[in-house]
């Protein structure tokens, strides 16, 4: 058996063609949407993350800016930049890329990015509106991950999910998604006994653990819907070679470039277990950024509706 490709990048494009009228419209009316987004000195994964976004603002006709301080930044330091695009009229969403030095207190930077503004549904106000099921900004992956199962029918009331993780940006928000889509949910973590099991009884199973092709054959129920959130870059000729037994191919790709990528799933048991599943890259990756496009629009029209509501402050 081998499984349906759950296509991020087409369920993506149909996103974004959705927003496009949208934009169009505030364009039209108002002014274009604003995304400022900052990120702090120069990790390379979030660099790639960003220039994606910058990348689709770009192509969608929002307004982007890039916000790059140091990595010696002080929390003071960054508390005033994101007190500054509070202010800006022209910004209608605020990104602070994650992770932040450690010197930064990453609490208090959340929680001072205006509620309406939070994008990245990151803040706690927000983060208490997805607990009460109540109409805010959602964070992206999962929401991306909640989008992709529908367009593709999925069924995920009555079903069991199963999250391993339980970060703040994907593990507990998409357990509360699914939760509100009537699953019965499970989180698991690094100190679930018998992991294998747990996930076995999963019809939906969304990996954000971070470790390479840890989701192995034995942790997928025959036919399960299995969400694979993870990137990880593979340089071990070793685990390579473990991974890739029949398929040399991946094997010449890391002599050449020095890296593979792939996700928490492993990448040749996965799709012979699973019924459908999203690939890596092209599967998640591409949904975070249509939602966080999707978020900065609803923004900048929330925004619109309550300057018309009460036209004379910004
Ligand atoms: N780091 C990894 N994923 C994300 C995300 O969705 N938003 C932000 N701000 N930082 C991240």
């Amino acid at each position: 058996m081998s499984a349906q490709i759950l296509d991020g990048k087409s369920v993506r494009d149909s996103i974004l063609a959705e927003l496009k009228p949208r934009v169009e419209a505030l364009a039209a009316k108002h002014r274009r949407p604003g995304l400022a987004v900052v990120l702090v000195g120069d990790n390379p994964a979030s660099e790639i993350y960003v220039r994606s976004k910058v990348k689709a603002c770009g192509e969608l006709g929002i307004f982007s800016e890039r916000l790059t301080p140091p990595d010696s930044i002080t929390t003071e330091e960054m508390l005033a930049i994101v007190e500054d695009l509070n202010r800006r009229p022209e910004i209608d969403g605020i990104l602070v890329q994650m992770p932040l030095p450690a010197q930064v207190d990453a609490r208090r930077i959340l929680l001072a990015i205006s509620p309406e503004k939070d994008v990245d549904g990151f803040h706690p106000y927000n983060v208490g509106c997805l607990v009460a099921n109540s109409p805010a900004p959602r964070a992206c992956t999962p929401a991306g991950i909640i989008e992709l199962l529908k367009r593709y029918r999925v069924p995920i009331a009555g079903r069991r999910a199963v999250v391993i993780g339980r970060s703040d940006i994907v593990g507990k928000p998409m357990a509360l998604l699914l939760l509100h889509e009537n699953a019965t949910v499970t989180i698991c973590h690094s100190k679930t006994p018998d992991l294998a099991a747990e996930c076995r009884r999963a019809d939906i199973l969304v990996a954000a653990i971070g470790r390479a092709a840890l989701v192995t054959g034995e942790f997928i129920k025959p036919g399960a819907a299995v969400i694979d959130v993870g990137m990880n870059r593979l340089t071990r000729r070793e685990e390579a070679e473990r991974i890739y037994t029949r398929q040399p191919e991946k094997l010449r790709q890391l002599a050449e470039k020095g890296s593979i990528l792939l996700g928490d799933v492993h990448p040749i048991e996965g799709p012979e277990m699973a019924g459908a599943i999203t690939p890596v890259p092209g599967g998640v990756g591409p949904l975070t950024i249509a939602m966080l496009m999707s978020n900065t629009v609803r923004a900048a029209e929330r925004r619109l509706e309550a300057r018309e509501a009460a036209p004379c402050s910004s």
